[in-house]
């Protein structure tokens, strides 16, 4: 077990943080193709390859998290994928669910899938270099919802693929999403977030996971994206931490937020408050996918062989959000 708390220390703590590039291929193609780039393979593993070869990698993350398609990927160099993050002192991970269905006798809601098979995956996936997974419950919220059958069925999945990554040798990043769409306040955010916290860490113990050796990946407390309560980044850390502080047991080493839809910039001031607010034991750090990735991608887009300016970007966004771990980010550096 000591040794997987080692891996989930070098991922999240001396000011860094994950990057979540684990975007499946359906997901990415909308990415790719909101800025005109024609999502093929090629083009997928290109700009990949040019944020995991940055000198941002080195100083600022501690862990990638990859796609299948990715990891069995070779680099331009002739590297492998994950040869190239181990090389810079990352930890390369991968996402292991298998996307999230249509939940039986709750249509609206959803299930994540992917635990028929996932112990052989596994060893294939540690086999190709990896030392953590990720899998993502999502939840959405409204009046009724997320269902107590929402809350338990994806707890339940959440823990058996964590007993089942641990027995692989591998941390478990446990993601549990409540959306940020919809007209909810932050009180709603703060009471929905902690009972699916709770239940996952419920069934988590009776799992029997090694909590030290798995990291949270939560959302903050945020209201709803068509809400109309104005929200300021002290509330976020004052109800984030909250929250945080009275679901998850105190043996978890770590939480890495997502960024769920907020901007950037967003993104890095609220976790920058939550650190600064930080008085619990967990180190609070980033496993952002479009907090990371958004301006790079854009600036890569106009001309995909901007390889070098492409990574500055990327280097600018990542430096951020590993300041804002340590509550060290300002507006000033942010615009420089
Ligand atoms: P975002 O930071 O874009 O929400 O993505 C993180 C992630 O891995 C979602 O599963």
């Amino acid at each position: 077990m000591s040794e997987l708390n080692k891996i989930a220390l070098k991922i999240i703590a001396n000011g860094k943080g994950i990057l979540a590039a684990d975007e499946s291929t359906g997901t990415m193609t909308k990415r790719l193709e909101s800025v005109n780039v024609e999502s093929t393979s090629k083009n997928r593993l290109l700009f990949r390859e040019t944020l995991f070869s940055s000198a941002g990698m080195k100083s600022y993350v501690g862990g990638v998290i990859l796609y299948d398609e990715t990891i069995k990927q070779s680099a331009s160099s002739g590297k492998k994928i994950p040869e190239l993050i181990s090389s810079s002192g990352a930890v390369p991970g991968i996402k292991v669910d298998t996307g999230a269905k249509t939940l039986a006798n709750s249509p609206e809601e959803k299930i994540t899938e992917g635990l028929d098979g996932l112990r052989e995956r596994l060893k294939e996936y540690y086999k190709l270099g990896a030392r953590f997974a990720k899998w993502r419950g999502v939840y959405i919220i409204s009046k009724n919802y997320p269902s107590k059958l929402s809350i338990y069925s994806n707890a339940h999945a959440l823990a058996r693929y964590a007993a089942l990554v641990q027995e692989s040798g591998m941390v478990p990043i446990v993601e549990p999403e409540v959306l940020m769409e919809g007209n909810h306040t932050s009180e709603d955010c703060f009471k929905k977030t902690s009972e699916v916290i709770k239940k996952c860490y419920d069934q988590l113990d009776l799992q029997k996971v090694e909590l030290k050796g798995t990291i949270l990946k939560p959302n903050m407390i945020l209201p709803g994206q068509n809400s109309d309560e104005k929200i300021d980044t002290k509330k976020v850390a004052e109800l984030t931490i909250k929250c945080l502080k009275e679901s998850v047991p105190s043996e978890v080493p770590g939480i890495a937020f997502l960024s769920g839809g907020q901007t950037e910039k967003e993104a890095a001031k609220n976790l920058n408050q939550i650190n600064i607010n930080n008085n619990t034991n967990f180190i609070m750090t980033y496993s952002y996918g479009r907090a990371l990735q958004q301006s790079a991608l854009k600036f890569w887009s106009k001309d995909l062989s901007n390889i070098k300016g492409t990574q500055e970007v990327f280097n600018h966004r990542a430096k951020m959000c590993s300041l804002a771990s340590q509550g060290k980010w300002t507006e000033e550096i942010e615009k420089v």
